[in-house]
This record gives structure tokens, C-alpha cells and sequence, in this order.
């Protein structure tokens, strides 16, 4: 059974996954409008992404024997002026999503919650991965700067991204996860 302190956190982690979806969501809708089809796809992936990462908490609450709250969103902002101050602002808030983990690791040791512990690690190991794809655009977006012709050709190789993560969630995340890469 998760103890209160560790089920508001976790609940505070399903809103800010939330946010991250709704965040990457707004980039693509940007994207979308801007004409830059492969960078909008790519934000939009990321928001599967982000949708999974939520589920994944809201289900192991209950697990838990806990109960998922789910909290008001703040508005994203809807416009970002280039890909490159897009995907800086995503690596910046990646930075703090991280920062969020650590601290629900921190707390789940002070708590001696095992379980928690073992369940975080999966986002530890998430987090790197997420913040080492945003550092290797950025790198990218640095070097094309606003040559037109170089922002195309990531666009196109940005196209090609597609989601591994399951999008469909009402019988469970161990039920959508199977037959996923994902899983
Ligand atoms: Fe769910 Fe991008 O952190």
C-alpha cells in the first residue's frame, strides 16, 4: 500500500507527465501551421510518449491500493518562434521532469519504499534517453541555423519518426504494452 506522502507525489508526476503531452502537443500544432510536417510529427510522438508516462503512474497507483487525481492543466505556450527555440524549451523542461524523478526516488527511499523504488527506475532510465534525443537535435539545429535547405532536410529525417509506445490504454498499460516495441 502506497503511504499518502508517496501517493500525492505521484499523483503531482501524473500532471506534470500530462503537462509534457500537452506541452508537445501545442509544438506540434505550431509546427503544423509553420508547414514543417516532420518536426510536427516528431512532437507529436513525443506526446504518446508523454501520454504513456502518465498512464504508466495513474495504473500503478491503483496497484498501489492508491487513487489517480488528476489536477488542472496549465495552458503550453502556442507559438515558438524556431525548431531550435522549440527544442530548447523541451530539453529545459525535460531538465526539470528529471529533477521532478530524482526527487520522487529521493522520497521513495526516505519513505523505504522498495516498490516505488524499483517502479521509478524505469523513469531514471527514461529520462536520459529523453533528454540525450533533445541535446542531439539541438546539436543538429545549431549547425543547419537558419539555412532553409538544412531545415528541410531534418524535417524530412524527422518524418520518419513513429510512436513504439502503445496509444491505447482502457484495458491496462500491461495489456496495450504487449506486442509493442515498447513492451
Ligand atoms: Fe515524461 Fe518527457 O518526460
Amino acid at each position: 500500500m502506497l503511504n499518502k506522502k508517496m501517493e500525492d507525489a505521484l499523483n503531482d508526476q501524473i500532471n506534470r507527465e500530462m503537462y509534457s503531452a500537452y506541452l508537445y502537443m501545442s509544438m506540434s500544432s505550431c509546427f503544423t501551421h509553420k508547414g514543417l510536417k516532420g518536426f510536427a510529427n516528431w512532437f507529436m510522438v513525443q506526446y504518446h510518449e508523454e501520454m504513456l508516462h502518465a498512464m504508466k503512474i495513474y495504473e500503478y497507483i491503483g496497484l498501489r491500493g492508491g487513487r489517480a487525481i488528476l489536477k488542472s492543466l496549465q495552458q503550453p505556450p502556442p507559438e515558438f518562434e524556431s525548431p531550435l527555440n522549440a527544442f530548447i524549451s523541451t530539453l529545459q523542461h525535460e531538465q526539470f521532469i528529471t529533477k521532478s524523478i530524482n526527487e520522487l526516488m529521493e522520497l521513495a527511499i526516505a519513505e523505504k519504499d522498495h516498490a516505488a523504488q524499483i517502479f521509478l527506475q524505469w523513469y531514471v532510465t527514461e529520462q536520459v534517453e529523453e533528454e540525450n534525443n533533445d541535446n542531439e537535435i539541438i546539436s543538429q539545429l545549431k549547425i543547419i541555423r537558419d539555412d532553409p535547405n538544412g531545415i528541410m532536410m531534418l524535417d524530412r529525417e524527422l518524418a520518419a519518426r513513429t510512436t513504439t509506445v502503445p496509444t491505447e490504454f482502457s484495458k491496462g498499460i500491461e495489456a496495450a504494452l504487449k506486442g509493442t516495441a515498447a513492451g
